[in-house]
Order: C-alpha cells, then structure tokens, then sequence
C-alpha cells in the first residue's frame, strides 16, 4: 500500500499514522518527524530546518525533496510506505510524480484528512508528544492516563515549539496558500479519499481503513 496523508496542521495526521503503519505493515514517513530528529541531533539539516519552522514556514524544497525519494528508494519501502507532511506544496508533488513515474511506482491513494480551521488551533496548542516513542496526545481530547506520562512507555511528554497559538495560525495559514491546491491535485488524479476528520479518532481511523480497504 502506498499512500499520502494530507491535511492541515493538526489534523490528526500523525494520530492515525500510529494505527495506518502497524495495519498495513508499512513505514512512516514524516518530513516533519525527520526534520525534528535533525534538529534534536543539531545536524546541518537540522539548524537549517529549524529557521523555517520556528516560523512556521515550508523548509526549502531543496532540502526536502530530495531525502523523501531517497528514503523511498530503500528496500523497506519495496511494499509500501506512508507519506506524511509529504508533498506540500505543487512542486513538491510534480517532484515526486516524476520521481515515481521513473521508478515504476504507484500510488494506491492519498488520505486528505478534513478538518474545519476554528478547531485546528486548539488541537495542536493542546498537543503533548512522548519524548521517548513519539506518541501523541492531546490534553483535552486524547489525554493521557497521568499527566505528563506516556501511556506506552511511560516517557515523558513535551509540546512541540512550534505548537504556540501564533505559529500554528502561520502553519494554517501556509497550508490554505501552498498545500491545499494538492486537493484538486490529486482529485484530478483519480486518487483522493476525502475523510472527515471531525469524528473519534477511532471512527476516522474505521473510515481510513475504508477508503483503503484491507488489501496490504
Ligand atoms: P509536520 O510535523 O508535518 O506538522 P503539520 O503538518 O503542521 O501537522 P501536525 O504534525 O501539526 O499535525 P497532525 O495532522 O500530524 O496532527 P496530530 O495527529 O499530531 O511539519 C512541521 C513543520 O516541518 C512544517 O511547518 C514545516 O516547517 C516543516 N515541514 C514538514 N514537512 C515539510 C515539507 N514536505 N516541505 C517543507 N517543510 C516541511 O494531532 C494533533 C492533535 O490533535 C493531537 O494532540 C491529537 O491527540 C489530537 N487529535 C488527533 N485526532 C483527533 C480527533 N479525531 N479528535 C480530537 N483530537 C484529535
Ligand atoms: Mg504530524
Ligand atoms: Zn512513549
């Protein structure tokens, strides 16, 4: 299986990854997640990556097109692979088409994850992350069962920087302008799987693995 996942900041792209990944048995792959290991890490990438996201902005395609296919192209991905916060923006997407058009891949679909900007705000200030597995929680929505705690693993949770109120407005904001032109995108592919992310997290997981079907 080979998907995108689209949608706004805090849309629950990440939340339902954790469950897309282990059902279809395929990798993750976050351009975020990647950009933040570089920064925790202080690599070159990383202090350039961090300019950009502090203040809310798309890293240079430059620095991110190019360790997506490379990442693509390794065995583990032969099967499938998951596209999270990957392409964002049009020329990120003609990249990859001719990138998988090269190669001889297909897409199976592209997740877009809808949910309505008065909501957006609140999901991501809330956001606590495990520091030691990465899992997500939410304060309000999705807390964990001791705060501070990770019911996983018992690590513990922190708030991304980029999660204030101001720099989350930014994100939406770059989402409405650069990446949601992808929509009609891959509408016009043939290939787009609207789902309402306004539900439990449990129903829009049910409605994912709809769209998908259960073929890996
Ligand atoms: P990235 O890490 O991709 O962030 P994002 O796209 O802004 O999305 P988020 O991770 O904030 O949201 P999410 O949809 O994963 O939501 P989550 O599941 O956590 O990118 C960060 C930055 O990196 C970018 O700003 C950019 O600078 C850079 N970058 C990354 N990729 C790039 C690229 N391709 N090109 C250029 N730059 C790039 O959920 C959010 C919260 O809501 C959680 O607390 C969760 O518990 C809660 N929640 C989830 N689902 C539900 C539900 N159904 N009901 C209630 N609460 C819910
Ligand atoms: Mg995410
Ligand atoms: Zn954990």
């Amino acid at each position: 299986m080979k998907i995108i996942l689209l949608g706004p900041p805090g849309a629950g792209k990440g939340t339902q990854a954790a469950g897309i990944v282990e059902k279809y048995n395929i990798p993750h792959i976050s351009t975020g997640d990647i950009f933040r290991k570089n920064i925790k890490e202080g690599t070159e990438l990383g202090k350039k990556a961090k300019e950009y996201m502090d203040k809310g902005l798309l890293v240079p395609d430059e620095l991110t097109v190019g360790l997506v296919t490379d990442r693509i192209s390794q065995d583990d991905c032969k099967n499938g692979f998951m596209l999270d916060g990957f392409p964002r923006n049009v020329s990120q997407a003609k990249y990859l088409d001719s990138f998988l058009q090269k190669t001889n891949i297909a897409l199976d679909k592209v997740v877009n994850i809808e949910v309505d900007k008065s909501i957006l705000v609140e999901r991501a200030v809330g956001r606590r992350i495990c520091k030691s597995c990465g899992a997500t929680f939410h304060i309000e929505f999705n807390p964990p069962k001791e705060n501070g705690v990770c019911d996983v693993c018992s690590g513990e949770l922190y708030q991304r920087a980029d999660d204030t109120e101001e720099t989350v407005s930014k994100r939406i904001q770059v989402y409405l302008d650069e990446t949601k032109p992808l929509v009609n995108y891959y509408t016009s592919q043939g290939i787009i799987a609207n789902i309402n992310g306004q539900q439990s997290i449990e129903k829009v997981f049910e409605d994912i693995v709809d769209a998908l079907g259960s073929e890996k």
